[in-house]
């Protein structure tokens, strides 16, 4: 894999006005890329910290370009962004599983066919609600690898979770391989909202029935930029990890404190499980 592949941008807070325009030169570009703002602040997971996250690879299957990512639920079904379904390097192909670093992967890793992507029947590519699908793998993964939980209640105790993704720390910088975290404080609708006001894909601007908001905390000094669509927001339970968001969107990079926007998975638990969990008949 080229590093020209790795559309995953994270930058720091303090760029020079050369980078700067640099950034705003590359925008373009990224922002057709399915990707969204994770926040700058990030440190290195360890091999087997997030053993659910995986790495959406499209184009050749042999030398896939991984654009998104997406939390194993099951032992055969991937949870993700329905927009990193179908992107401009085409449809998704492949998983990339047990591993943080996507260019020279953990020795253990494996790449895994999707069989089927199932998109949620009320997405619509035109709108940013409803961003979620399921990938179903041409075969079970191995048993060592542990899915993560759905948290399935409307109501979220924990006020900081973990987002993930594999960036770049500095846009002129050398590309990051490894698999970054970052800790995110949820925001309220009212503390959101005036981010995504008169946004095309927001008809309804955020609506927190079907979308979380999160940021960096509120006295901490964090960067969005472009990230990775598809992974996960998640807090830890004991051994377990509790899937409550999905990277969905966000804002351009450069704009300090400005929280991205996450599908929230336990209103769409039903739907999941109606799927992932069906009875044979
Ligand atoms: C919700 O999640 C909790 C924790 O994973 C689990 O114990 C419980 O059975 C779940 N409830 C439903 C209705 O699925
Ligand atoms: C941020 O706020 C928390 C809680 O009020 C405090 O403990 C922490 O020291 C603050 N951090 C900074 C960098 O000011």
């Amino acid at each position: 894999m080229k590093i020209r592949h790795i559309f995953l941008f994270i930058f720091v807070s303090r760029v020079s006005v050369a980078q700067k325009n640099t950034m705003k030169n590359g925008l373009s570009f990224i922002l057709r890329s399915p990707k969204v703002p994770l926040v700058v602040g990030g440190v290195r997971t360890k091999q087997g910290e997030f053993q659910h996250m995986v790495a959406l690879g499209y184009g050749e299957r042999n030398d896939p370009m991984f654009l998104c990512g997406g939390s194993l639920i099951s032992p055969q079904f991937i949870l993700t962004a329905a927009h990193c379904a179908d992107t401009l390097e085409g449809s998704v192909q492949v998983v990339r599983i047990n591993t943080i670093t996507l260019e020279t992967p953990f020795r253990k890793y494996m790449d895994i066919d999707v069989q089927k992507t199932i998109i949620h029947p009320k997405y619509k590519p035109q709108s940013n609600y409803n961003d979620i699908a399921l990938l179903k793998l041409s075969k079970n993964v191995p048993s060592f690898i542990k899915p993560a939980s759905l948290h399935n209640t409307s109501t979220i105790s924990r006020k900081i979770l973990t987002a993930i993704g594999w960036g770049r720390t500095d846009f002129a910088g050398p590309s990051s391989n490894d698999l970054l975290k970052v800790n995110l404080e949820v925001y309220s609708k009212a503390r959101c909202n005036p981010f995504y006001k008169n946004v095309n894909k927001l008809s309804r601007g955020i609506d927190n029935k079907i979308q979380i908001c999160a940021g960096g905390q509120r006295n901490e000094t964090k960067d969005t930029c472009q990230g990775d669509s598809g992974g996960p927001l998640s807090y830890k339970k004991g051994q377990k990890h509790h899937l409550v968001g999905i990277t969905s969107f966000g804002k351009a990079c450069g704009l300090a404190r400005v929280p991205a926007v996450y599908t929230r998975v336990s209103a769409y638990v039903p739907w999941i499980k109606s799927i992932v969990w069906k009875k044979k008949s």
